[in-house]
């Protein structure tokens, strides 16, 4: 069957980005000038997807503004003729994907949060996109799961290498044996282990290819000892009557949801964009001697 849908869950409370968060959605903080979720948007529509759920939840509002139209500015940007402001504002509105939006009433969990998408779905293979989480490679990392998917039938995720001190930030996989080049077998999933417990360094990152049969063990799936429903731990019970294989990733992910990997990704991408390229380059050689200087002395 065609993987048409994706699940964007957006309605985390996003804490390690306080202060900003207590009134603004995390996904709606600018790379440059482009929201992450517009760059989440962008990939499920370049790896072929139709249709969007975005899980938003109380302060989410401005996620649907973005993706609907602004008659005023559009107005506005007719009237003085900046053509291009105005075809950049109207293009964010014809994506030429559907998106729908429902709201998590409570953050009790990425698992909660996905299993709010179980009736957008039906029995449909799907994708979910984390809303913080930015891949960026030459295909789109949800196309190389739909692609993965198209072979072998069977839910796969997105998994890459962390330093093994961080592994307790993630979901970790415990891999039985590789059934062809970047595809691994996964014996079982943990979520957030100790250090010293992880099975490996492969940690889940954020795409995940499910097949509907994930929403019932949802639905009983009891919340861990911090009250969230765990999707890691849901895949786990998955994992034991049809295989969830893993995925390797081998291109650049940033996650946005972190302070220091947000800058990094704001610096990357405007070494790119050709309106603040130049000048940032400058910028950052002439604050790199300033440094050096400043760490002689
Ligand atoms: P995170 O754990 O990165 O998001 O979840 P968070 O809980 O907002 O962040 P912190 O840890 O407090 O800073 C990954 C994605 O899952 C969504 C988040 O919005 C984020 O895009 N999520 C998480 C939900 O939709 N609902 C939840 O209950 C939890």
């Amino acid at each position: 069957m065609k993987v048409r849908k994706a699940i964007i869950p957006a309605a985390g409370l996003g804490t390690r980005f306080m202060p900003v968060t207590k009134s603004m959605p995390k996904e709606m903080l600018p790379i440059v000038d482009k929201p992450t979720i517009q760059f989440i948007v962008e990939e499920a529509k370049k790896s072929g997807i139709e249709d969007i759920l975005i899980v938003t939840g109380k302060n989410k509002r401005s996620i649907e503004d973005h993706f609907d139209s602004n008659p005023e500015l559009e107005q506005n940007l007719q009237e003085k003729g900046k053509t291009g402001l105005l075809k950049m504002s109207q293009d964010i509105t014809h994506l030429g994907i559907n998106i729908y939006y429902t709201r998590q009433p409570y953050p009790a969990g990425l698992g909660d949060a996905i299993a709010r998408g179980r009736s957008f779905v039906g029995d449909e293979p799907f994708v979910v996109m984390l809303g913080d989480d930015l891949m960026m490679d030459k295909v789109p990392l949800t196309k190389q799961l739909i692609d993965r998917y198209n072979e072998t039938h069977a839910s796969t995720i997105a998994v890459m290498p962390v330093p093994h001190k961080e592994v307790s930030k993630y979901g970790i996989i415990k891999p039985e044996n590789e059934i062809m080049p970047g595809l691994i077998n996964v014996k079982s999933f943990v979520e957030k282990p100790a250090v010293d417990k992880a099975p490996s360094d492969f940690a889940i990152i954020g795409r995940y290819l499910l097949t509907p049969e994930i929403f019932p063990i949802l639905a009983e799936q009891k919340p861990d000892k911090g009250g969230e429903i765990q999707l890691t731990d849901a895949i786990d019970t998955m994992n034991k009557t049809q295989r969830v294989f893993a995925h390797v990733f081998n291109g650049v992910r940033h996650d946005v949801g972190n302070k220091e990997n947000y800058l990094e990704t704001s610096i990357e991408y405007g070494l790119k964009h050709p309106e603040t390229k130049d000048a940032l380059r400058k910028y950052i050689i002439n604050l790199g001697k300033k440094l050096e200087k400043q760490g002689k002395e």
